[in-house]
């Protein structure tokens, strides 16, 4: 069972597309100063290719996982099943003590009130530890412009209102204001990762129906959600050209940011 059974996530899904949801995890890793970790905590781990990463880059500390979604964390232990990994939701994590790296790529901008979240987080690493976060940064890309702009047609009779409401993230500016105070050292980047999908439009529906889409489509029935897509796809296909091997290619930005105490 989920924590939240409106919110269930498909690490089958999400894993499609491995290889292009690992690349930022490698470029934050390689951003983070620390280099005697003893131990890290990945927090939304999803089905744990996050965190084999990260304890191949630390290989000698004890490296951990949370996320609140059953499917992910079977998957998670499956995957490392000498490693911990524990059903909870980010916002009710109790840590038992502090950490050298607290990693969360693709996972905070699911989590409200980041005023509160991020100074949690960063009190719970020990000096010179840090906190490492990647969250997309599409939300004004034409993917998500015309989700939002889809659910919000009266067809589906404000069903959709708090799917498009769900993201959490704040711009870089934000987080320098807010973070410079608490930590010795900020880093923050963006970098846009250009993806080549197959399969024309229907590859981004695929690689969203494992992320953003979601949200959307678990307000809808079948019917609705057949409907919702194909709408999606006619849309898509006047803002993303098709290369003529098929291929589409997905600017993909993303927000990093690194917090050392
Ligand atoms: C896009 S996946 C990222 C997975 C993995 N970290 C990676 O780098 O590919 C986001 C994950 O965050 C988890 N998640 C979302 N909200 C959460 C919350 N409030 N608490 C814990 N996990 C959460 C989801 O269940 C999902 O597994």
């Amino acid at each position: 069972m989920d924590l939240n059974e409106n919110d269930t996530w498909s690490a089958a899904q999400y894993s499609k597309f491995e290889k292009e949801r690992n690349r930022p995890v490698m470029d934050l890793l390689e951003h983070i100063p620390a280099t005697d970790v003893k131990n890290a905590v990945d927090i939304g781990c999803g089905p744990g290719n996050s965190t084999e990463l990260l304890q191949a880059k630390y290989p000698d500390a004890v490296v951990s996982g949370i996320d609140s979604s059953a499917d992910m964390v079977a998957a998670a232990k499956k995957r490392m099943p000498n490693n911990s990994f524990e059903l909870a939701d980010i916002t009710q994590w109790r840590a038992e003590g502090t950490y050298d790296v607290i990693f969360a790529n693709a996972a905070l901008q699911w989590v409200p009130d980041h005023a509160t979240l991020f100074p949690n987080l960063i009190g719970k690493l020990n000096n010179g530890g840090s906190l490492a976060v990647q969250m997309p940064d599409n939300f004004e890309e034409p993917t998500h412009r015309l989700m939002r702009a889809i659910a919000s047609e009266d067809r589906w009779e404000g069903k959709l209102i708090s799917a498009s409401k769900r993201v959490a993230r704040e711009g870089a500016e934000w987080y320098y204001e807010n973070l410079r105070n608490k930590v010795n050292s900020l880093d923050i980047w963006r970098t846009i990762y250009f993806h080549p999908l197959q399969g024309g439009v229907k590859g981004i529906v695929e690689w969203l129906k494992g992320t953003g889409l979601r949200p959307y489509l678990n307000a809808l029935d079948t019917a609705e959600q057949v409907l919702f897509i194909d709408r999606f796809e006619k849309e898509l296909a006047k803002a993303y050209p098709v290369f003529d091997d098929g291929v589409v290619l997905l600017p993909y930005p993303r927000l990093f940011i690194v917090a050392t105490r």
